[in-house]
């Protein structure tokens, strides 16, 4: 019984069969061959984006595989790979500190280099897939190592094909190359990051500067991941039609409601939602709603069971549910 408090974000106080570490990508062919059929396998990165629901009686399995390497030019801008095991933050770190843009948005994002890909992780007007040209995987279907070109990636919201469930069991991603500029300059589509630079030279800017500038916003809304246990964005920013959009206009809240227009809607902060619900601060036994970001589930004391936290899940979905009858879909993974 391995315990895997220390391997997930949420702190959830949970155990796992066995916990299997690897550090090369040639040793994953024997790995999955050495498991029994009949045992349960599930592959993590660093837990910060999922919420164990209880024990997991199978086999969870985790990359160590380091290294962030140049590998060649392209239109004079940068091909990096990076090991699956690497943590975001240090790439993030090692693109800032060489001048190369693309990713910097994506600072202060917890988590690693393969589980980001997976996601498809996004913060201030970045995703990771702006910069990732090429995912290299493990099929254990085919029994061979392949490469996923961007496209066929098929990148959207916080999603990829590695979320579907038949390729989540296939592919084991060992590697991600991201393509950075050197000459790309800042992306400040994001209102905060924005008025950050108001009457900035922006040819003035590095990307540490706007890495800094994104630690300081994230810093002033999300819980530190060090000393607050969460995983970050609770749930998704629903995206709906113009019928409800519009209703909710017309509705007590009025004219007052955030939006973005997207292709298929109007995606409304989810945070905004809660937060018009009143859920802000809450808290009730081990788990709390961010004070300063109510789309934040916290375990703050790290006492919380798995069962308080969908209870508290279960209570927002409701009243968005009531009161705009929007329903709120969990961004965390339940396992
Ligand atoms: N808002 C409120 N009350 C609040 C906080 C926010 O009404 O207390 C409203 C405001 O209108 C605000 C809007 O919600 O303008 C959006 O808030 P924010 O800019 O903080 O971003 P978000 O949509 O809530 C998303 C991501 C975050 C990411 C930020 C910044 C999702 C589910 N979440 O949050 O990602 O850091 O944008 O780009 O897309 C994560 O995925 O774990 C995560 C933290």
């Amino acid at each position: 019984n391995y315990d895997l408090s220390a391997r997930n974000t949420f702190a959830m106080n949970v155990k796992c069969g066995i916990f299997m570490e690897y550090t090369k990508a040639d040793d994953i062919p024997f790995l999955l061959s050495s498991i029994r059929k009949d045992i349960g396998k599930m592959h993590i990165g660093a837990g910060s984006n999922i919420l164990f629901t209880d024990d997991y009686p199978g086999v969870v399995l985790h990359s160590a595989i380091k290294g962030i390497q140049i590998l060649g030019e392209n239109m004079g801008n940068v091909i990096v790979r990076a090991g699956a095991g690497e943590i975001m933050e240090d790439l993030v770190k090692w693109a800032c500190d060489r001048e190369l843009w693309g990713i910097e948005n994506l600072s202060g994002i917890p988590g690693e280099v393969g589980a980001s890909a997976v996601q498809n992780v996004g913060a201030y007007g970045t995703e990771a897939c702006d910069a990732i040209v090429a995912v290299h995987a493990y099929d254990e279907v085919e029994q061979e190592f392949v490469t996923f070109t961007k496209e066929e990636c098929r990148y959207a919201y916080r999603d990829s094909i590695f979320k579907k469930p038949d390729a989540r069991k296939r592919y084991i991603i060992h590697a991600v190359d991201y393509e950075l500029s050197p000459d790309a300059g800042p992306n400040l589509s994001y209102p905060a990051l924005q008025k950050k630079f108001e009457g900035c030279e922006l040819s003035s800017l590095s990307p540490n500067d706007v890495r800094h500038a994104v630690i300081a916003t994230r810093s002033s809304k999300l819980p530190d991941p060090a000393t607050v246990p969460s995983a970050g964005s609770f749930f998704k920013n629903p995206v709906v039609s113009e019928e409800c959009f519009n209703a909710i206009v017309a509705g007590e809240s009025g004219p007052d409601v955030p939006h973005f227009r997207v292709d298929s809607g109007y995606k409304i902060p989810a945070a905004w939602l809660i937060d018009q619900c009143g859920w802000k601060g809450y808290s009730e036994g081990n788990v709390a709603v961010w004070h300063l970001q109510p789309l934040v589930i916290v375990n703050p004391e790290r006492k919380a069971s798995p069962c308080e936290v969908i209870a508290l899940e279960k209570k927002i979905i409701d009243s968005v549910r009531d009161k705009f009858g929007i329903k709120l879909s969990p961004e965390v993974e339940h396992i």
